[in-house]
């Protein structure tokens, strides 16, 4: 059985954060999060999570699908795996290790790492990537013959070693009996911690090889120790994402600029603007044009609908229907099918029935609105009398005149016509013609 044990007790000093490291959001997402997706499918057993800096706030964040050792002093990266020794030992007979802070790293690639050492039956098999910018990786130092003599880090490398290119990608699978005998015996650092990095150096003087995986694509082996490591990690996953929906189907017209989050998901044939942002559980049909400038979190958005310029969170659109420029769906918003929210509109914890138009500035909160209705420019629920929050009715093809003011608790009835600048405090039966301030009912509507 393999045994995966993910270091992630490391502050980060060089992010600068009072956020432990592993919790910083990539594309949305914790960076944690992407390590533990790419181990998920190599072992039954949990992976095993140490933790120090901020363990509670990675607890939380994490939750419980693994099983957590923590590392109260963090010495060094060799004495961070012998605390996942109590819960693997006699469980697993063979070992992966892998820090938190390399989320870029996909299950392909491990499981490279792990094959590699069981087809050699070597004691430890590590991954390399050949970079021309080492980012602070340790370098593999090689003996003439070509094996592998031991890993130095930057700090106490040479100016020759310094100047070597194949680089410490920080993967290794090793023979847990061996792991487990070893990692006492790791010498303490000029740096003051155990380096996981010296067994290395260990199995090769024992005469054990040291197997040598290489990652294919350099950029999984993105590192992240600071904000600048943090964007490029961004700038990479961000492009992995962006071309699947292409592959998909999803036209971008710009997609530097186009940033959707791992969580989302979009139908073909929708094409999306520069500047636009898709997060969170966002589900997109098909055939819709979202964007430029546009931010859309959390939301359904049905077939062939358009977003121009806006904010849409926690909100439905249905199929058809189209928002903005400069307009803001706010959460529990729904938009039936064909309805239009023109410019400037803000839309809260209200339904708009199929059809229904709400062309110019105008705010609807708290509201049910029915079909076919036309709510005129600069109408205002008033939803809020200092204290509490009370809801607003509509019926169906009601017509709110422009510059109406809603004083809810208040219901308009269906056929309805507000005349312009009323202030409704009470509730206007159907088929009714109201006006003034405060609005009454004056006449029937003329049937056409
Ligand atoms: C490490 C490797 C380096 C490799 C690089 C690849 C060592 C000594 N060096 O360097 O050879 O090229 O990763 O990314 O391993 N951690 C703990 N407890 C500790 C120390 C660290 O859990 O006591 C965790 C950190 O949270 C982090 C990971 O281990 O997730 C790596 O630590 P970090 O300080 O980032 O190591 P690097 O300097 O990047
Ligand atoms: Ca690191």
């Amino acid at each position: 059985m393999l045994g995966v044990v993910i270091l992630a007790a490391g502050q980060g000093t060089r992010m600068r954060s009072e956020v432990p490291k592993v919790l910083h959001p990539l594309c949305g997402r914790p960076m944690v999060f992407y390590t533990l997706d790419a181990v998920h499918s190599l072992s039954d057993l949990p992976p095993v999570l140490v933790v120090g800096y901020g363990a509670e706030e990675v607890r939380r964040a994490v939750g419980e699908s693994v099983t957590y050792v923590e590392q109260p002093e963090q010495r060094g990266t060799g004495h961070a795996v012998l605390q996942a020794r109590p819960v693997l030992e006699g469980r697993a007979d063979e070992v992966l290790i892998l820090y938190a802070d390399m989320p870029l790293l996909t299950a392909e690639t491990l499981r490279r790492v792990v094959d590699a050492r069981r087809t050699a039956r070597a004691v430890l098999s590590i991954l390399t990537v050949v970079a021309e910018d080492p980012r602070g990786f340790g370098r593999v130092v090689r003996q003439a013959d070509g094996s592998v003599a031991r890993i130095v880090e930057e700090a106490d490398a040479t100016d020759e070693e310094r100047a070597l290119r194949e680089l410490n990608a920080g993967v290794y699978a090793c023979d847990a009996a061996w792991l487990w005998a070893h990692l006492p015996l790791l010498p303490l650092s000029r740096k003051g911690e155990y380096y996981l990095t010296d067994l290395v150096g260990m199995a090769a003087r024992e005469g054990h090889p040291v197997v040598t995986v290489a990652a294919d694509d350099p950029t999984e082996a993105l590192g992240i120790n600071t904000r600048v490591h943090l964007a490029e990690a961004e700038a990479v996953l961000r492009r992995r994402i962006n071309d699947r929906w292409m592959v998909a189907g999803v036209t971008m017209i710009d997609p530097q600029t186009t940033y959707i989050e791992p969580t989302v998901a979009i139908g073909p044939d929708t094409v999306i603007w520069p500047n636009t942002i898709l997060r969170g559980t966002t589900v997109v049909g098909r055939g819709c044009h979202l964007g430029p400038n546009t931010l859309i979190a959390d939301s359904v958005i049905g077939d062939r609908c358009r977003v121009v310029a806006s904010v849409v969170e926690g909100a439905v659109m249905e199929e058809g229907s189209d928002v903005g420029p400069f307009s803001h769906l706010r959460p529990g918003a729904h938009l039936g099918a064909g309805v239009h929210v023109g410019n400037f509109g803000e839309v809260k914890n209200a339904r708009l029935g199929p059809g229904t138009r709400m062309g110019h500035f105008s705010y609807v909160g708290d509201a049910e609105v029915g079909a076919g209705t036309n709510i005129g420019a600069g109408t205002v629920t008033c939803n809020f009398d200092g204290r509490r929050k009370h809801r607003t009715i509509i019926g169906e093809e009601a017509f709110i005149g422009s510059g109406t003011m809603l004083v809810a608790p208040v219901r308009v009835g269906h056929r309805a016509v507000i005349g312009a600048g009323s202030v409704v405090t009470h509730d206007i039966p159907d088929d009714t013609v109201a006006y003034g301030v405060p609005a009454r009912e004056r006449r029937k509507v003329e049937q056409p």
